[in-house]
């Protein structure tokens, strides 16, 4: 594996989510495989699980880790091409990129999306500039558009408790209060999509993802009809993708609740965190027996080790 900035960059989901398998129960199997090597995290964005989860994986790997939270502790970048850097922004990302591949043999970049620019995130301008300037292997730790590494741990999650062959798995818009990228949910439908389940996402009507993410999922508009006898609910906040970034509702009822769930299969809750209690999801969900919110967080650790080892395994 060259390169990890989408579903678009595995061939076969089954086997990739095998191998993770193979490496949770197991996981210094291939503890020399990174030696002498470094991966650079990169963050534009606050992590709490991407930056733990994948410094661990490297870890487990033999890797040493370099990380830099951009914003934060270095200069502010531009990311345009020809312009006067008169303003805040002390230092251009073509040089920035450059930098990192000489201190790192492959990276992690984070780089959410603008919001404002649609054209401009969807083709995901800042990584593609990156991956350009680096010429390094590069991993994407979410970008404008997807989240690749959390949907793999989802699908991972999925097929370690799934009941049936062929499980109802269900998207659901639940309610926040501030603009949210639509990457997650657009990454979870990419990835279910792969795998053999049913996708059913549910959302208030406005709140339509990019079509060519969800091609294949049944769309519902009703969410109680969207629960019946669903295996899985994976919640999720996103704004809409048109017009691009906006709220266009912070309706309450939304919220997923024990009395929601009675409506699922005794079906499983997800959600990627971090999440808002008593908005996105009730307590009681969150903190009962059919929550897989810490199984996902786990599964992060080996979901970033096997795109490593792939990735290690392509450099040698
Ligand atoms: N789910 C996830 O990516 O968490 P962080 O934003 O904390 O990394």
């Amino acid at each position: 594996m060259q390169q990890f900035l989408s579903v678009n960059d595995v061939a076969d989901v089954s086997q990739l989510v095998e191998e993770a398998f193979l490496l949770k129960q197991n996981p210094w199997s291939h503890a020399h495989l990174g030696q002498g090597k470094t991966l650079g995290l990169v963050f534009f964005n606050p992590s709490l699980r991407t930056r733990l989860s994948t410094q661990k994986a490297a870890w487990h790997l033999g890797l040493h880790t370099l990380m830099m939270n951009i914003n934060q502790e270095g200069w502010a970048i531009e990311t345009r091409d020809g312009v006067v850097m008169d303003q805040a922004a002390g230092e251009h990302i073509k040089e920035a990129a450059g930098v990192f591949a000489q201190y790192c043999d492959l990276l992690g970049v984070r780089c959410f999306p603008s919001l404002v620019d649609r054209e401009a995130d969807y083709n995901e301008t800042v990584m593609k500039k990156i991956a350009l300037y680096s010429g390094r292997p590069l991993i994407s730790l979410e970008s404008a558009t997807v989240h690749p590494l959390q949907s793999l741990a989802d699908v991972m999650t999925i097929m370690e408790k799934r009941r049936r062959a062929r499980p109802k798995v269900v998207l659901t818009w639940a309610p926040q209060v501030k603009a949210l990228p639509q990457a997650v949910a657009n990454s979870f439908a990419q990835w279910v999509l792969r795998t053999d389940c049913e996708l059913v996402i549910t959302h208030p009507p406005g709140y339509e993802l990019n079509p060519s993410f969800t091609q294949g999922a049944r769309i519902e508009h009703d969410q109680d009809r969207a629960f019946e006898g669903a295996d899985f609910v994976y919640a999720k906040n996103w704004s809409a993708y048109e017009p691009y970034g906006a709220i266009l509702s912070e309706d309450r009822s939304w919220t997923v609740s024990e009395e929601k769930m009675r409506r699922t299969r005794d079906g499983y809750f997800m959600h990627c965190l971090p999440v808002r209690r008593n908005l996105k999801v009730t307590d009681e969900v969150l903190d009962g027996p059919r929550s897989l919110v810490l199984n996902q967080a786990l599964n992060r650790v080996y979901a970033a080790q096997v795109v490593l080892k792939r990735m290690l395994e392509h450099l040698r």
